[in-house]
């Protein structure tokens, strides 16, 4: 760069500013104690783009989109904007989100910053730089709505934002920026918390956003959205640029690749496998939500030790509520579950878990770790009961600790020490050690017969990396001759997993098929409902 262009300005001095055409961040560096986040990198967005920023977890890509948007300062870089001239750019100071958002550049957080008791039109003028005497909120609510039109961001101006879907309040975060004038908007893994269908719907309106000349960055691990709705991709690992390429020189292989540092199989090579039957035999059961609806409905499966039945649906069809019947957690109003020959309808999930039945639940941190106790706690609480780890009324520390050093080596979860609190993992090693937990003791108590686990989403939100770990380790115990019953979202990864799937609709299953046989469009009509 020309040298002699640059001159330094500052949010305050509004009258220097226009809006970036472009956005170049060079050199950033970010220490954090004991962590080099962001190590010299570089990033160059352009107007007009939809850009990727690839990385796996702890890569430094939110450290790294935080500096732009005011939240850090880098320890060292500069971020440069477009001035709009032939090559020119202006070094500029960023000091807070405000003058981010004067510069033109907004960011939506991962964990959103909405009031909720507030409005969709109130949220969206708070903290506004001059926020006018008399709130017109009319007149808000008018523009947000031509905005939103305008964007395929579909939301009521009037709604509480506690009403709201996360969805919905995603669009806000989104609007928001839109209505501040953002003219550069990251997103920090957007997708993480939405549906297949309203990922691509998002796909959509960051489509319309570049079309129109504005710049969004992309914070993401998934490859298949990186490659459908993003025109370049910037790949970061252990917090070093490792690539910048355009999505259309690339494919997920060598992405992945770029990201993880090896090789990455996306389809896991299954073995042949004798099945044991009778692990698990559910007979026409049926059963309400939450809400007192109908929510199963005379559903029948069976499964043979060393089998993996796949269960694909749209969420919301009834999969939560199969889940927790075939752990104990939620009654059935009528049919049966048998586990190994023993029927365990309506038992306690004490009795289920005595009868065999391990389960990774979809909600790792809610009901699967107990985030404030250390790893070593949440890898026996299964086994705790049994000897070694106790005798008699008492737990022995050595064995805990041996038990757990084990299992964390075996599975691979990656934690400064056992004594760790489990909320300090990572997604993948969070889930991971609930993997360990589940299914590398069962009961302990050795007569259980064939081992059934029940896994429920077990590589949401995982990078490509973990999710690989976690695939393999759920192959590895169908090899063993665990009964493994799949709830997944992500069809590629029943297709891998599974020997059959069935699909769910509406609480129905409506067909089952042979993995080996399936294709995709047959499995997508029975998810919108259509018997096979
Ligand atoms: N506020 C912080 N304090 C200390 N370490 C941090 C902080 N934020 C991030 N880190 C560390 O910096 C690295 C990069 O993190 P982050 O930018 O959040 O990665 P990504 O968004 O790619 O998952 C990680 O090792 C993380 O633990
Ligand atoms: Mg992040």
């Amino acid at each position: 760069m020309d040298s002699g262009r640059i001159t330094v300005v500052s949010a305050n001095n509004m009258s220097m500013v226009k809006l970036p055409v472009a956005v170049e961040m060079r050199g950033i560096v970010k220490r954090f104690p004991g962590v080099l986040a962001n190590d010299r990198v570089n990033l160059s967005i352009k107007s007009g783009e939809v850009h990727a920023l690839l990385g796996e977890n702890g890569a430094g890509k939110t450290t790294l989109m935080s500096a732009l948007c005011g939240l850090y300062r880098p320890d060292e870089g500069d971020i440069c904007l477009a001035d709009g001239s032939v090559g020119g750019a202006k070094v500029v100071d960023i000091g807070s989100p405000r003058d981010a958002i004067q510069f033109g550049i907004g960011m939506v957080h991962q964990h959103f910053r909405l009031v909720h008791n507030q409005t969709v039109s109130e949220n969206v003028i708070l903290g506004l730089a001059d926020t006018p005497l008399h709130l017109d909120l009319k007149s808000v609510g008018g523009r947000l709505l031509e905005i939103s039109e305008r964007y395929g961001l579909p939301v009521d101006p009037e709604a509480y934002v506690w009403q709201l879907s996360v969805g919905e309040q995603q669009r806000v975060e989104i609007l928001k920026l839109l209505f501040r004038g953002a003219e550069v908007l990251i997103l920090d893994e957007p997708t993480a918390v939405l549906t297949p269908n309203e990922a691509s719907e998002l796909g959509n309106t960051l489509r319309h956003m570049c079309a129109e000349g504005k710049a969004v960055v992309f914070i993401s691990h998934k490859l298949d959205e990186v490659m459908s709705f993003c025109d370049r991709v910037t790949v970061l690992r252990d917090g070093r640029n490792v690539a910048a390429l355009s999505t259309r020189e690339t494919d997920k292989k060598a992405l992945a690749k770029l990201m993880v540092g090896r090789e990455v199989l996306f389809r896991l090579d299954k073995s042949e496998v004798a099945f044991a039957e009778g692990a698990l035999s559910v007979e026409h059961i049926s059963a309400f939500n939450d809400k007192g609806l109908s929510a199963l409905h005379d559903v029948s499966l069976s499964l043979a030790g060393g089998e993996v039945v796949g269960v694909a649906g749209v969420a919301g069809n009834g999969q939560r509520e199969l889940a927790e019947a075939l752990t104990g957690l939620r009654k059935v109003t009528s049919g049966k579950v048998c586990v190994n020959g023993q029927d365990v309808t309506n038992q306690s999930p004490l009795r289920f878990i005595r009868a065999g039945v391990s389960h990774i639940p979809g909600d790792r941190l809610g009901m699967g770790l107990a985030g404030n106790l250390p790893v070593s706690d949440n890898l026996i609480m299964k086994a705790f009961r049994h000897r070694p780890l106790s005798v008699g009324p008492f737990l022995s520390k050595t064995a805990i600790s041996q038990f757990s050093d084990s299992l964390i080596e075996a599975f691979d979860v990656v934690t400064p020490s056992r004594n760790t609190p489990a909320r300090n993992l990572s997604g993948g090693n969070q889930q991971k050690a609930i993997l360990a937990r589940e299914i590398a003791t069962g009961d302990g108590s050795g007569d259980v017969g064939v081992n059934v686990l029940i896994a429920v989403q077990p590589t949401r939100g995982l990078d490509v990396g973990a999710t690989e770990g976690v695939r393999r380790a759920l192959l590895e115990q169908r090899e063993k001759g665990t009964a493994i019953v799949l709830i997944s979202e992500d069809l590629d990864e029943l297709l891998s997993l599974s020997d059959r799937i069935a699909v769910m609709h509406a609480g129905k299953i409506m067909g089952l098929v042979r993995a080996v046989d399936a294709n995709m469009e047959e499995i997508g009509l029975m998810m919108a409902g259509e018997a096979s």
